[in-house]
């Protein structure tokens, strides 16, 4: 089988790292071309620097970049949820190299130029450095082959009762990123929040020898924890399950809507708008919103990728 060409985009963040993990063990089906960070859940060092670390930290040698620290025009807004340094907790060596030193625009275009018409991008945090290398190079939106974000929702919002953090973080992006013409999966909180972190996956990952499970299993024993602490007795591992929709596309159904993004809302900063009952009917459909997940694919999927980097 061909694998997947792939650019990944960062916020890490507990996980992104976990996304990060499972992306590395699926090196069978997918080829990681680049990675790159962005401002987001926690300062761009931090998400830099956990992304690299945990990119050294697994022996891989994929470059790494360093991309927006800012959103396009307003200023950061960081989560409270991952601990000050993205990874609560989790402490990893530092990297034993430095980050590639190409801008982020340049990056992923000269990435999309390596595999014109194939590349999939994978967007988890804001989409500042997909909006910025659009900006600079208005031809890569021909290049690539899909972008899958996790991010945006059709219903409610976990930032605001209208949007998602991803979305509400830089909205300006996001709406350059949708209405690119490049054919998008948004997979939202919609499914995201169903797929609560069961115990057994942490029971099943704790029997496993291997660097990636005993990492994993730190950051969501950590998840855990702290999300006790803000008073919920679940964790959802949002952005593996975008991951996962690349190498395991029926883990999701989705639904194709005209979607487009409030840059300006009072209350609705954010929000990813779909036009459900066709009422712009000169727009055509833009996103694949995931409506759907199995939940039980999904986690035995993790648990398998994990068992599989056992020697
Ligand atoms: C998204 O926000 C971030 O905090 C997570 O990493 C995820 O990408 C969920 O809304
Ligand atoms: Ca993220």
């Amino acid at each position: 089988m061909n694998r997947i060409p792939v650019h990944l985009d960062f916020d890490t963040g507990i996980d992104d790292a976990i996304a990060l993990l499972c992306a590395l063990l699926s090196q069978d089906k997918v080829d990681i071309r680049s990675i790159s960070a962005v401002a987001g859940n926690v300062p761009l060092e931090l998400t830099a620097k956990n992304t690299l670390d945990i990119v050294c930290a697994m022996g891989q040698d994929i470059p790494v970049i360093k991309g927006a620290d800012k959103p396009l025009r307003r200023p950061l807004h960081c989560a409270i949820s991952h601990g000050k340094s993205g990874l609560g907790d989790v402490v990893i060596p530092p990297a034993d190299r430095e980050f590639d030193n190409r801008t982020i625009e340049d990056a992923i275009y000269e990435t999309a130029c390596d595999a014109p018409g194939e590349l999939v991008y994978l967007g988890v945090g804001p989409q500042t450095n997909l909006a910025l290398a659009l900006k600079k190079y208005p031809d890569l939106k021909d290049k690539i082959k899909r972008v899958v974000i996790m991010g945006g929702c059709l219903i409610g919002g976990n930032m605001t009762q209208a949007s998602e953090f991803n979305a509400y973080v830089d909205p300006d992006a996001l709406r350059i990123v949708v209405n690119a013409g490049i054919p998008m999966t948004m997979v939202g909180l919609d499914v995201t929040l169903k797929t609560e972190l069961p115990l057994w996956v942490i029971e099943e990952l704790k029997k496993l020898s291997n660097p990636y499970a005993k990492l994993a299993v730190r950051i969501m024993d950590f998840s855990l924890w702290r999300n006790k602490e803000f008073g919920f007795d679940v964790a959802n591992i949002h952005d593996a399950l975008a991951f996962c929709t690349i190498v395991y596309p029926e883990v999701i159904q989705t639904k194709a809507y005209y979607v487009d993004v409030e840059t300006e809302g009072e209350i609705t900063r954010g929000m990813t708008v779909a036009d459900f009952r066709n009422v712009c009917p000169d727009k055509k459909p833009n996103v694949d919103c995931a409506v759907e997940v199995d939940v039980d694919g999904f986690w035995n999927w993790m648990v398998n990728l994990f068992r599989s980097a056992e020697k």
